[in-house]
């Protein structure tokens, strides 16, 4: 298929960026998203462009890196996929593509598709964690009962990969639904009671402190979300941020 490409080329932080376009023909329907965007720059080098800088790491949908709007969408038009994971059979011949990097405060852009998420592993090192005893009297974890109930919902929140879709289709820009997955994934789970009012008091104040808006329970989030987070979690987050709030000395 011959396609129309307008992308967004963007020097660096500070000078402004613009839409070029670019025309590419054969295209297979059978091509990645991604892979389409290599043979991109396989043009533009040949052409003496410098090629489209865009983020990607392991091309099948677990490390959230490849992150752009496509025409509009973050991760394009498909439901519950990456842009890596997003075939080219999805677009039709001569369709026009509108390729941009995520639009938020929260992830200042760093050179044409490429956004900083250092806010969000800000947010990770602020209370992402369990602290366990590794001093060689570790307690076997399978010694803890679980319920299944609470174990599927601690997994399903735990598969969020930090992506920032939510971020980037909310229209506050905010990032309830990633911080409310990173809190349920630990305090639906014996191992993570210990210092949940601390996780989420602290990921909430750094996630205010990196610029992201609030929730206004619009529901963009979870439908442009590639791991489809529920938004029970956000529910959750806010009533552990309530009793955290009225009952921790922190
Ligand atoms: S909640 Fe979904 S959209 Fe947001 S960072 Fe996690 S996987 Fe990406
Ligand atoms: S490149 Fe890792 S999720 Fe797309």
């Amino acid at each position: 298929m011959k396609l129309k490409l307008k992308v967004w080329r963007q020097k660096n932080r500070k000078e402004k960026g613009k839409l070029e376009t670019y025309s590419l023909d054969n295209v297979s329907e059978h091509m990645s998203f991604l892979e389409m965007m290599d043979v991109l720059n396989e043009q533009l080098i040949n052409d003496g462009v410098e090629p489209v800088a865009f983020d990607h790491d392991c091309r099948e949908g677990i490390c959230g890196m490849c992150s752009m709007y496509i025409n509009g969408q973050p991760h394009g038009p498909d439901r519950g996929v990456t842009t890596c994971q997003l075939h080219m059979r999805k677009f039709n011949d001569g369709d026009t593509i509108y390729i941009e990097p995520f639009r938020a405060k929260g992830f200042p852009i760093v050179k044409d598709l490429v956004v900083d998420r250092g806010a969000f592993d800000r947010i990770q090192r602020a209370g992402g964690f369990i602290s366990v005893n590794t001093s060689g009297n570790t307690q076997d974890a399978n010694l803890t009962p679980v319920p299944k109930k609470d174990a599927d919902k601690a997994f399903d929140a735990a598969t969020c990969i930090g992506c920032g879709a939510c971020v980037a289709s909310c229209k506050n820009a905010s990032a309830m639904l990633f911080v409310s997955a990173k809190v349920s994934q630990y305090s639906l789970l014996p191992q993570g009671k210990v210092e949940a009012k601390r996780r989420v008091l602290n990921m909430v104040e750094q996630m205010d402190k990196e610029g992201f808006g609030n929730c206004t329970n619009t529901g963009a989030c979870h439908v442009e979300c590639p791991k489809e987070i529920s938004l029970e979690n956000i529910a959750r987050m806010n009533r552990e941020f309530l009793k955290a709030s009225i009952t921790s000395e922190k």
